[in-house]
């Protein structure tokens, strides 16, 4: 079949997504946990970055070198922000001292003000989608982070009291503000430094993150003993927030104890709601530790695990597999990062892993997991939809939006990387039907790939794998 004659069949296949989205509210309950923050949003430009450098006589060669994945100086920032210009990716790099952190807030500055952090975005995508009720946790909720969240009745926090409140009324006062900086660019731009111009191949971001509560993995006393209350159902529990841990805290204590910690806590609230899926979305994590310890322990207690093609690299390099992780790095495709996905869901023997990359959404699982392969691609195609609107419009605020895209037709770079994955099946499990159905199935394993519409000129791109991941868990009904 041509892509043109692909096209239409997968149109068709993305009719259903109105009525997945509908069965998204007859979800009662769903938690939302652990990192919510405000993200402070800019786009910037090549020629504003080369302003700042020459203004602030910055070393030049200094931040073209390669070097340690955080913020020390605020060289530190430009060195982090030029690399993923360069090579048109993302990264986030955390920001050891408040100073820096104020200069960056002085000299940059931000476009507007936004939901973050994956709990805090999940919630927010979830609560639009119409789930009955979403329970967020935040660590801190001064009224300047609370009015970011959705005004929603379904959206709730736990107010001091213990009590269920409206999330965006909560008025914490005496609560910090935590910002993450999200700085981004568009593909094409160009920036020169030290002689080299360079051309930004795709339009990405770099995130500098100020954040001392979620370093620490905070959690909120009064959500904690609300979630574990028999009084509260709920059919999902959505996890993030881990990676910005480090294993040697500054208040003395491990970022393992930490995780042991809200462990503990999850197994009480799943108590009460024992049938609960629970997932993991596993972010991007810079402490090796930490990345091995959540690999090791939290990924083999949770039910299913979110990641994109970085995050997949990321766990490949923890678990022994340096090499793959190697070739999947100089070479980022499907069929090379489905490699690094066998190994992985052999390793850590979670019954669901779903992969978002550039153009392709793959769901690898055991046979007979709960949520079949068609409800599977029916959510995949939902939140591929989603996605969608998300970039063509820059934001999922409101129901309307969500079908923005419903009218547009899967990319020719998704079909592709569909096709590689398909070679690749046949190679490991034989022939299948993955280029037109996007299932696949046999003895022990079931396969699910859909190919995403992309949108040439994304307004925005940040908290996309969130709202990916969420939706096509909570949209398989
Ligand atoms: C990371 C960032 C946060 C952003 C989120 C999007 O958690 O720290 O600022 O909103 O990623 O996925």
């Amino acid at each position: 079949m041509t892509n043109t004659e692909l096209k239409k069949k997968w149109f068709e296949h993305f009719k259903s997504s109105p009525s997945q989205l509908k069965k998204m509210s007859e979800v009662k309950g769903l938690i939302s946990a652990f990192n919510a923050n405000i993200d402070a949003v800019i786009k910037i430009s090549g020629k504003k970055i080369e302003e700042i450098i020459s203004k602030n006589e910055f070393d030049e060669a200094a931040i073209l070198l390669d070097g340690e994945k955080n913020i020390k100086t605020v060289e530190d920032a430009f060195r982090g922000l030029v690399k993923c210009f360069k090579s048109g990716i993302a990264e986030e790099w955390l920001i050891e001292q408040k100073p820096v952190f104020d200069w960056l807030n002085k000299n940059i500055g931000y476009d507007n003000l936004q939901m973050g952090g994956q709990g805090g975005i999940v919630a927010n995508a979830m609560a639009v989608c119409g789930v009955e009720n979403v329970y967020v946790h935040t660590a801190s909720s001064p009224k300047e982070q609370s009015k970011l969240f959705l005004d929603l009745d379904n959206l709730k926090n736990v107010n001091p009291l213990g009590e269920l409140q409206k999330a965006c009324t909560i008025d914490r006062t005496e609560d910090v503000p935590l910002i993450h900086w999200i700085i981004e660019f568009d593909k094409d731009d160009t920036l020169k430094i030290n002689g080299e111009t360079f051309t930004c191949p795709k339009s990405n971001r770099f995130i500098a993150t100020y954040d001392p509560l979620n370093f620490r993995l905070a959690i909120d006393d009064a959500f904690d003993k609300r979630m574990s209350d028999p009084s509260t159902s709920f059919e999902y529990i959505i996890l993030s927030g881990y990676q910005m841990l480090s294993n040697e805290l500054p208040n003395g204590d491990s970022g393992i104890n930490r995780i042991n910690d809200s462990i503990n806590k999850v197994r009480n609230w799943r108590e009460n709601n024992p049938d609960s899926i629970l997932h993991l979305e596993i972010a991007s994590t810079q402490d090796k530790i930490i990345r091995k310890y959540l690999v090791d322990k939290l990924a083999k207690e949770v039910d299913s695990i979110g990641f994109n093609e970085r995050e997949l690299i990321d766990i490949l390099e923890v678990i022994g597999e340096e090499k793959l992780a190697e070739i999947c790095n100089k070479e980022t495709n499907s069929s090379n990062l489905f490699k690094g996905m066998l190994k992985v869901f052999n390793y850590i023997k979670c019954p669901r892993m779903q992969l978002h990359m550039f153009g392709l959404y793959v769901t690898l699982q055991k046979k007979g997991y709960q949520l079949s392969p068609i409800q599977n691609r029916k959510g995949m195609q939902l939140a591929a939809n989603v996605a969608a609107s998300k970039a063509g419009t820059g934001d999922i605020n409101s129901f309307d939006i969500l079908l923005w895209s419903k009218d547009k037709e899967v990319s020719d770079i998704g079909l592709n990387e569909l096709k590689s994955l398909s070679e690749t099946v046949s190679q490991k499990f034989g022939t299948n039907n993955l280029i037109e159905d996007g299932i696949f199935t046999d003895d022990s394993v079931e396969i699910i790939a859909v190919p995403t519409i992309i949108i040439d000129k994304p307004i925005t791109l940040v908290g996309m794998g969130d709202t990916i991941s969420s939706i096509s868990l909570v949209g398989a009904q």
